[in-house]
This record gives structure tokens, C-alpha cells and sequence, in this order.
């Protein structure tokens, strides 16, 4: 029979349905790693302050290594009455080492060892997230760049509104996913605080070194103050509300391109891999991967408001709710990886319909560029914009585009207008004129791209 954590005090076991619901081991053996990381730190940390000796501290990394080797191997057995990773790798150390195992957790409290174990698995899972939007926006500057040329309707209230190039519709993407690893980067410097030291909440009273642990455990900071600590959990909020927006821009860019792969759009083909069929309808492909990317986006919000409505209204430092955290944040981290490499994916197969995108450029886009030349000739831009809206409703009245209107009507609407109006008549000089930064001619876009791959690099 196991001995229970708190076994002194109790003189009953505790009840099936509490065991299974206070069991936390099946998130968090996945934690298996920082946790040993953890307590070799802590062991050398004890044996600096003279509550081990050097030799018990050797003994306890030693036992701590052998346990790493049954994880990797996946020789743990793990048994019912495991509560969480802290619990179970104990247990291990104690049947490795025997009463030295049974050191370690001097001055150490769950409390302050699960959030040392978070976040030190944080800093990696950041890392890692970093790495996967870094590949999908490479994937995204790839694309954009193979149709550099390439030009298409480019709209607002998903009307058409100005001629864009397609490589700019698609950075703007992008563009959306670098504020998403600004956002983590930031984070990372909140994650990499480290909280071992503060015991269940009082802090530690036996001269441990902090400064040792933060070194060996690579955390360039300190928490200061104990009982915040171990009750912060803002930094699972945060991390669940990056991966809430990163997978936002991704539902965005997914509906974007479902409508664009639709018939009626046309302007890009989702490729076989990316797509599934119809089990009734032989001729259907249809964009599941862009729908599962889309839908997605609810579960990962739905971590980061349950964590928060978890959170709200807790009394100070640890409570069990506490532990809830690691499912949630597991739940988000997974969740967003998966959406993040199928993104990546429909990019990199995805076929682009050149001609199609082109097609759709209508003249009435153009109308802008109208109001422009006006502009340029001395009419104010409220007053252009009222004349150019008056040869569209004059061309719309006889069903042919802007471009068809006989020059003596547009003259006898505005006598500014001369015949070199055609100039403006070429969807190519609309889009180069947009040269300020961030706009849609090539010089701009190639600025984009430049932009992108340094934070992809910088990663
Ligand atoms: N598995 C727990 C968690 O992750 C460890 C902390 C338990 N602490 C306690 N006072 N019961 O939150």
C-alpha cells in the first residue's frame, strides 16, 4: 500500500470519486522532464545549504537520471493511486534511492514545484509555437512571392474595392501572425520568472540559494514575492489568449480562402491532401482542413474564458482549482500546433488561379483612380468623388462599364476631364501608385517580404 502525501493526519482513505478527481497525472506526465529538471536543481540547492550532504545530492541526480530513462523508455508504470507527475516521480525516487529520496522534498512544496515545472515547459512550448507560425508565414512569403504579379480584387464588406496584388491580400496575413509572435516573445519574458523557493507559500527557510536554482534552471528572474508566486497563473491566461489570437488570424485567413476556392470565386484551388470529398455527392471537394482550422479557434478561446472564469474571484496564493491550469493550457498548446502545420500546409499545395484572380477585376474598381485624376487637376476630393460617382450611375444606367462611357458625356459632366483619362484605365498603374509604405505597388510588397523574413530569422 502506497503512502499517501499526507498520510500523518488522516486516518481514512479518500473516497474513489475524489481520487479520480483530484488525479491530475494524465496531463501532467507530460511534464515528466522539467519536473526531474526541477528537483536536481532543488537537490543541488539543498546540499549548498547544508540540508544534504553533496554525496545524497549526487545520489538524488542519479535516481533522478534512471527515472528519466524509464519515461523516455516508457518503462513508468503508473498506478492508481499516482496523483500527479510530483507525486509519481517521488515515489520513483524513493524505490531508487530510499530514504535519501525522501530529502529532496525538504522546504519544497507542490505549490511552488508545479509552477516551476509550467513554466520552464512554457518557455519551450513558446519556443515551439514560435517555430510553427515562423514556418507558416515562410510558407505564406514563398507563395506570395512565386505570384508576385499576380493581381486581384482586393475588398472591403467583401465587395469589390480595389485592385490589390495578391501578394499583398496574402502578407496581410502574415502580417497578422507577427504581432501573434511579438505577442509570445513578450510573454516569454513574464514565463521566465522563477517561482522554486517559495514553499507552499510562506517562502523557504533554509537559506536556499535562489539564485542557484534560477541559473541552473535557466530562468534570468526571480519572483518576489512568495505568495503571489504560487498563486499567478496570468501567464496561462496569456499565453492562452495569444494562442486565442493567433488562432483567430487563422480561422481569417482559412475563411478567405474558403470563399476564394469557391466556384464563384475561383481564384485558388485547395490542393487533394488538403481536402476530403462527399460521401453522397461524387463531384464534391470540399475544404475541411480550413474548416477544422476555423472551428478550432472556439475550443482555444474556450480554454483561455474557462481559465478565466477558473481564475476569477480566488482567495490569495494556491488553491485546487489551481490545477486545472495544466489542461487548459495543454488543450490550447496542442490544439493551436495542429491548426498552425495544416495552415502550412494548405499554403505550400494550394494552387494559384492566376487567370481567375484577374478576370475579376472589373473597371468600376477603378473608380477611385478616377476621382484621383480630378483631384490632380484641381478639384477637390469631395467633389471628384461626387462627379466619378455620377459616371458610374450613368454607366451603371446604361449597363456598360465606366471605361465605355462616350468622352463628350463625361465632358459634359466635368470639363476637367481630358482624353488622357485613359492612363487611369490600367489595373496595373492603380496598384503601383499605392508606393507609400505598406501599400500594394511591388516596391512596397517587396519591403513586406523583407520585413516577414527578418522575423521569421529572428525567431
Ligand atoms: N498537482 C497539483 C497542481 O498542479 C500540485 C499542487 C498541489 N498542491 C496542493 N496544495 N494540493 O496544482
Amino acid at each position: 500500500e502506497p503512502k499517501c502525501l499526507w498520510g500523518g493526519r488522516f486516518t481514512e482513505k479518500i473516497n474513489n470519486s475524489l481520487e479520480e478527481l483530484n488525479r491530475s497525472i494524465d496531463e501532467d506526465a507530460r511534464l515528466f522532464a522539467e519536473d526531474l529538471n526541477g528537483s536536481k536543481a532543488y537537490a543541488q540547492a539543498l546540499a549548498k545549504a547544508k540540508i544534504i550532504t553533496e554525496k545524497e545530492s549526487e545520489e538524488i541526480g542519479h535516481g533522478l537520471e534512471l527515472i528519466r530513462f524509464d519515461w523516455l523508455e516508457k518503462a513508468v508504470k503508473i498506478e492508481s493511486s499516482d496523483e500527479d507527475i510530483h507525486t509519481l516521480n517521488e515515489r520513483l525516487l524513493v524505490k531508487y534511492c530510499g530514504n535519501i529520496g525522501e530529502k529532496l522534498h525538504t522546504g519544497r512544496s507542490r505549490n511552488d514545484q508545479s509552477v516551476t515545472d509550467v513554466r520552464l515547459w512554457m518557455k519551450r512550448a513558446i519556443h515551439e509555437t514560435l517555430v510553427t507560425i515562423g514556418g507558416l508565414i515562410s510558407a505564406i512569403v514563398k507563395t506570395a512571392n512565386e505570384h508576385k504579379n499576380v493581381l486581384l480584387p482586393g475588398y472591403t464588406h467583401l465587395q469589390r474595392a480595389q485592385p490589390v496584388r495578391f501578394a499583398h491580400w496574402l502578407l496581410s496575413h502574415a502580417f497578422a501572425l507577427r504581432e501573434d509572435c511579438l505577442r509570445f516573445k513578450d510573454l516569454f519574458q513574464r514565463v521566465d520568472v522563477l517561482p522554486l523557493g517559495s514553499g507552499a507559500l510562506a517562502g523557504n527557510p533554509l537559506g536556499i540559494d535562489r539564485e542557484l536554482l534560477a541559473s541552473l534552471l535557466g530562468f534570468t528572474k526571480i519572483s518576489q514575492n512568495s505568495m503571489h508566486a504560487v498563486g499567478d497563473r496570468d501567464y496561462i491566461a496569456e499565453f492562452n489568449f495569444a494562442a486565442s489570437m493567433t488562432s483567430l488570424h487563422l480561422s481569417r485567413l482559412a475563411e478567405d480562402l474558403i470563399v476564394y476556392s469557391t466556384k464563384e470565386f475561383n481564384f485558388i484551388k485547395i490542393s487533394d491532401a488538403f481536402s476530403t470529398g462527399s460521401s453522397l455527392m461524387p463531384q464534391k471537394r470540399n475544404p475541411d482542413s480550413l474548416e477544422l482550422i476555423r472551428g478550432v479557434a472556439g475550443s482555444i478561446f474556450g480554454s483561455l474564458s474557462g481559465f478565466m472564469m477558473t481564475l476569477k474571484g480566488l482567495p490569495s496564493t494556491y488553491n485546487k482549482d489551481l490545477q486545472l491550469d495544466k489542461k487548459s493550457i495543454f488543450n490550447s498548446f496542442d490544439s493551436l500546433k495542429q491548426v498552425l502545420n495544416v495552415m502550412e500546409g494548405v499554403i505550400q499545395t494550394m494552387e494559384v488561379n492566376v487567370a481567375e484572380c484577374e478576370k475579376a477585376l472589373s473597371p468600376d474598381m477603378l473608380a477611385t483612380d478616377w476621382a484621383y485624376y480630378l483631384v490632380k487637376r484641381g478639384i477637390p476630393f469631395r467633389t471628384a468623388h461626387h462627379i466619378v460617382g455620377k459616371c458610374v450611375a450613368l454607366a451603371e444606367k446604361n449597363k456598360h462599364s465606366i471605361l465605355e462611357l462616350p468622352f463628350a458625356d463625361l465632358e459634359s459632366i466635368c470639363d476637367k476631364f481630358s482624353v488622357d483619362i485613359e492612363k487611369c484605365n490600367s489595373y496595373l498603374r492603380s496598384v503601383e501608385q499605392y508606393d507609400v509604405i505598406g501599400g500594394t505597388s511591388s516596391s512596397a510588397v517587396k519591403t513586406q517580404v523583407d520585413i516577414l523574413s527578418e522575423i521569421v530569422k529572428n525567431i
